[in-house]
């Protein structure tokens, strides 16, 4: 498989880390030979971008720096799955603008679970939490999560109605279509 980067967007409790990780277990199978790294916010949201909260500025820098990390993994030859909520288009379009579109070799997928079902989920209770007050600029519920449109990303996915293995089906469709697969 060739160096590429799979960009999940989406709520929290789209199930973005849960296709990352079934994603990454299958390409482990397939393709025993590619290096492979998981980003994820959460983690690090622990380490390198640990002074970042979550107002919009805060955000954005957290999407540079973590696409930027991206990047040097890309060019040393991983294959980097990422997931984050990137919630604006601005935070969207920083991807495409610092990874450099022309090189094809970005797929942005857009998680597209409903709100009201992430919040069912609510497998953090974090949602709960939104709602009481106790965490302030909650994405979604008192912070902006700005829908991008089936142009401006590769592959839209509705987590609550496909399964697991369906998505990752369609994500491999996606990459054996622009010949990421060998
Ligand atoms: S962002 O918006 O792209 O910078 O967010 P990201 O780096 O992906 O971090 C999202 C994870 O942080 C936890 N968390 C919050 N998310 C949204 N809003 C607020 N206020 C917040 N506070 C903590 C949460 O676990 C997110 O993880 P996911 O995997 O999205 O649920
Ligand atoms: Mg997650």
């Amino acid at each position: 498989m060739f160096p590429c980067v799979i960009w999940f967007i989406g709520l929290s409790g789209s199930g973005k880390t849960t296709l990352s990780d079934a994603l990454f277990e299958k390409l482990k199978q397939k393709y025993s030979s590619t290096l492979i790294k998981k980003l994820d916010g959460d983690l690090l949201r622990n380490g390198l971008n640990n002074n970042l909260g979550f107002s919009l500025e805060d955000r954005t820098e957290n999407i540079r720096r973590s696409v930027e990390v991206a990047k040097l993994f890309y060019e040393t030859g991983f294959v980097v799955l990422a997931s984050f909520i990137t919630p604006t288009h601005q935070n969207q379009q920083l991807l495409t603008d610092i990874f450099d579109k022309k090189r094809g070799a970005l797929f942005k997928i857009f998680i597209d679970c409903p709100l009201e079902i992430c919040e069912q989920r609510d497998v953090k209770g974090l949602y709960k939490k939104a709602r009481t007050g106790a965490i302030k600029e909650f994405t979604g519920i008192s912070s902006p999560f700005e829908k991008p449109s089936s142009s401006e990303v590769d592959l839209i996915i509705d987590s609550s109605k496909l399964t697991i293995n369906e998505s990752i089906v369609l994500i491999l469709d996606k990459l054996e279509e622009k010949g990421f697969l060998q």
